[in-house]
């Protein structure tokens, strides 16, 4: 394309959420316990004591906020189905109440011209499920299968855009290994089970959805991280692919290649025989997709030691690693940050879609989330004004753009997220909406961002 201002004509835009971190109304119509229900209710592991209670009470505004989301010209609605809601103990009875309020969201949607994308996925866990096992379990896997299946009969007639699950990364290695989402396990072992159990759910998923005979296109949201050597010496460049090995390849390539990756499973050698995997499952767990979802925000950099670096700039040491070999450490670049400490480098999203664009052999590719938090307030002329979110955003549509011309077929856009919202253990301390969210009051009001992401979504194009 020639003018680099111009998006693709067919170019898709959209904003996304997730069930746990919008609706609220956790006990409400028959939803059952999430194991975030749970795990928010144990003190010190959420800033602020805060739980998934009030969130934007999005069950109950859910149509306001549609109207919201045509007042931002949005084609496409990525947001996510609460397993609770609908199989209350995970499996076994369901819940109709639960399904008739995404049926009504559907519904709204398509009323109001805005497709919508459907996770199934994203980190709520029932909690009856957790208690048999979790994801370290190989039934959960199929359970989840039968939880699609269901979803599928009741949605696909009208949801063609499916995501499996959300960031299975962060499922498998924040939840399980570091502790630090739910379920708040800490053993490496468990984290590689789940990474492996979390997987073929999503084969076993995408196939279920297909057998109900809608007009479905499967995907997953993947976190793709962008590791870079902090130094151009050998043992930062080894460093940096070990990091690469686990927090990409272990995920990539049985999805995309029908393997583990050879040197990430020595590299883990010390932690899991891998026998979990049994026949068939890399089969499944490669089923065809039809497209691919790609989230970012921030690329890292990895050093092999923190020997020489000044302490200030190392940040965590050895998470990705699981402590089986020499550790690496995470290292910032002096970058400017947003109001998680993530710094800001758009070229991070130019490699992340040429990286894969490469490895999935030609599908379509959105970006499925990318955007930052910052400290918003509404001002005294009843606006928030945040230049810096708008900043970032453009910068990583020019990337994203610059992709397109390089080749990605990438398709879309999803800007993270819709609403300030529950940020995991952060609570509600870090926003990342285009609508900020007054939580006490629910009042929602369109950002400087927001107006402008607005204005590209009707256009097309930068002014
Ligand atoms: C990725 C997750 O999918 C989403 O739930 C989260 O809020 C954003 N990253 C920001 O951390």
């Amino acid at each position: 394309m020639n003018d680099s201002n111009a998006f693709p004509d067919d170019f898709l835009w959209g904003a996304a959420t997730a069930s746990f971190q919008i609706e609220g109304a956790t006990t409400a119509d028959g939803r059952g316990r999430s194991i975030w229900d749970t795990f928010a209710d144990v003190p010190g592991k959420i800033l602020g004591g805060d739980t998934g209670d009030p969130a934007d009470d999005h069950y109950h505004r859910y149509t306001s906020d549609v109207a919201l989301m045509r007042d931002l010209n949005l084609g496409a609605y990525r947001f996510s189905i609460a397993w609770p809601r609908v199989l209350p103990e995970g499996r076994g009875k369901v819940n109709q109440a639960g399904i008739d309020f995404y049926d009504r969201l559907v519904d709204t949607l398509l009323e109001a011209g805005i497709q919508p994308w459907a996770t199934l996925y994203h980190w709520d866990l029932p909690q009856a499920l957790e208690d048999a096992g979790g994801w370290p379990a190989r039934d959960t896997a199929h359970h989840f299968a039968e939880y699609a299946r269901i979803v599928g009969e009741a949605l696909g007639d009208r949801v063609t855009n499916w995501m499996t699950v959300n960031e299975p990364w962060c499922s498998a290695f924040l939840g399980h290994l570091e502790g630090v989402h739910a379920p708040g396990r800490r053993d490496a072992g468990d984290a590689l089970a789940a990474t492996h159990h979390l997987l073929l759910g999503h084969g076993l998923a995408a196939q279920a959805l297909r057998s109900t005979g809608g007009p479905v296109r499967v995907g997953l949201a993947h976190n793709q991280a962008v590791i870079r050597p902090h130094g151009p010496n050998a043992e930062d460049v080894r460093a940096a692919r070990r990091a690469d090995g686990v927090r990409n390849r272990l995920f990539t390539d049985p999805v995309l290649k029908g393997r583990y990756p050879a040197d990430v499973v020595r590299d883990l050698a010390g932690i899991s025989d891998f026998s979990f995997v049994r026949e068939g499952d890399l089969e499944t767990m490669s089923t065809p997709l039809d497209f691919l979802g790609v989230n970012f925000y921030s690329p890292e950099f990895v050093a092999a030691s923190a020997d020489g670096i000044d302490p200030a700039r190392v940040s965590g040491a050895g998470d990705v690693w699981l402590g089986a070999g020499p550790e690496e450490v995470h290292v910032s670049q002096g970058l400017p940050v947003t109001h998680m400490g993530w710094e800001v480098d758009p070229t991070g999203l130019y490699d992340v879609l040429l990286r894969l664009a490469g490895e999935s052999g030609g599908i379509d590719l959105y970006v499925t989330e990318n955007g930052c938090a910052f400290e918003d307030t509404v001002t005294a002329d009843g606006r928030v004004h945040d230049p810096d979110r708008r900043d970032y955003y453009e910068a990583h549509l020019r990337a994203a753009r610059e992709a397109v011309d390089a080749g990605v077929p990438l398709r879309g856009y999803f800007a993270w997220s819709l609403l300030d919202n529950f940020e995991w253990a952060w609570g509600y301390s870090r926003r990342f909406g285009l609508v900020h969210v007054d939580y006490a009051t629910q009042e929602r009001v369109v950002k400087d961002s927001g107006l402008w992401y607005a204005e590209l979504a009707r256009t097309g194009r930068f002014s």
